[in-house]
């Protein structure tokens, strides 16, 4: 609705009501982030808390500024403190429900910044404490050993204040959080939010392979977007399609795409980013899809997505 994606696309009135058929669909969780926009992302979401604060669970993230040039990691205890109170603002809410730390700041130790978060529970204005792990472009180049060093961040801020959730990419083409991250949040009872679960798109078949992006849509200079890995991908998205169709006209890719990441265990909550309202529901009714044995089978040997930073 407010990042990432192509600005001239973007609506505020249109992103509202969004939110509102996500509410009413079942959608439960509101997830967003002080810099998506930046700011302008919160402002809608408390466009909509302010209505019906008690629907929804809300989640936002603190800890990266954008900057002119670069987006730059923060995470000094009082910046924390002063960007919990701006969000409060910006919500339209006393309480945020999950507070998540964006990205760690190399600069200051983890615990000190999450000791902030820490004051902010015990201050009332967060419920829950959330790390993010998801990598900017430099931390996708580790792949499956950034959720290793993502996980002993974990044991250290475990030390200082117990970690509610840990957000992270995971979908059917990008699957590495699985091995590590998710289950450390099951034996550990923490809630697991999946990052990205449509894959920027590509897993809903709605894309085409050479379609262009524009300039300000981050998927113009992503490595899998190009048309030849769009093109090379193609047998992923044939995989969800032939699940789908096993379950009846109307069941796309993308709730397949979403209902196998419910099947990966109880604290597995996705959070699939729309702006449009069709899409919003659809999505949520991915809830309702419970795919068999044979299903996920079926998925799991599908070919590993081609394309990567490196
Ligand atoms: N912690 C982190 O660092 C981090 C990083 C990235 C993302 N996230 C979280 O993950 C959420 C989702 O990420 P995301 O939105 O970038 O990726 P995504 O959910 O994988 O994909 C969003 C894209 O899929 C399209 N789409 C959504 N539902 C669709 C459907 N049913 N059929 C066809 N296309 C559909 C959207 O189109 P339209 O936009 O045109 O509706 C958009 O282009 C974010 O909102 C955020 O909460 C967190």
């Amino acid at each position: 609705m407010s990042w990432a994606y192509t600005a001239s696309q973007r609506s505020g009135e249109h992103s509202v009501r969004t939110v509102h058929t996500a509410l009413d669909s079942g959608a439960s969780l509101l997830d967003t982030a002080d810099m998506y926009g930046p700011f302008t992302n919160e402002l809608l979401v408390g466009r909509v808390l302010k209505e019906r604060r008690a629907d929804a669970f809300v989640s936002t993230k603190c800890g990266l500024l954008v900057g002119e040039q670069h987006i730059v990691a923060n995470g000094r205890p009082g910046y924390v403190k002063r960007a919990c109170d701006a969000s409060l603002r910006r919500l339209q809410t006393d309480v945020i429900d999950l507070y998540q730390l964006h990205r760690a700041d190399p600069e200051v130790p983890i615990e000190e910044t999450w000791g902030a978060m820490a004051e902010l529970v015990a201050a009332g204005k967060v419920r829950a404490l959330g790390l993010c792990a998801v990598g900017a472009r430099a931390q996708r180049r580790t792949g499956a050993r950034m959720h290793d060093a993502t996980v002993r961040q974990l044991e250290r801020v475990q030390q200082v204040f117990p970690v509610s959730c840990v957000q992270a990419e995971l979908s059917v083409w990008s699957p590495d959080a699985l091995e590590a991250l998710v289950p450390w949040c099951a034996s550990r009872g923490v809630g697991f939010l999946a990052a990205m679960p449509l894959g920027n798109g590509f897993l809903s078949g709605t894309l085409t392979p050479g379609q262009g992006f524009e300039p300000d849509d981050m998927r113009a200079r992503h490595p899998r977007f190009t048309a030849e890995m769009m093109a090379a991908n193609q047998p992923i998205v044939a995989g969800l399609r032939r699940v789908a169709r096993r379950h009846g006209d109307g069941v796309t890719p993308a709730q397949v795409a979403l209902a196998w990441l419910l099947a990966q265990g109880p604290h597995v909550v996705p959070v699939p980013g729309t702006k449009r309202e069709r899409w919003a529901a659809e999505n949520c009714a991915a809830a309702d899809l419970p795919l068999s044995h044979e299903d996920l089978a079926e998925i799991a040997e599908l070919p590993p997505a081609r394309g990567s930073w490196d």
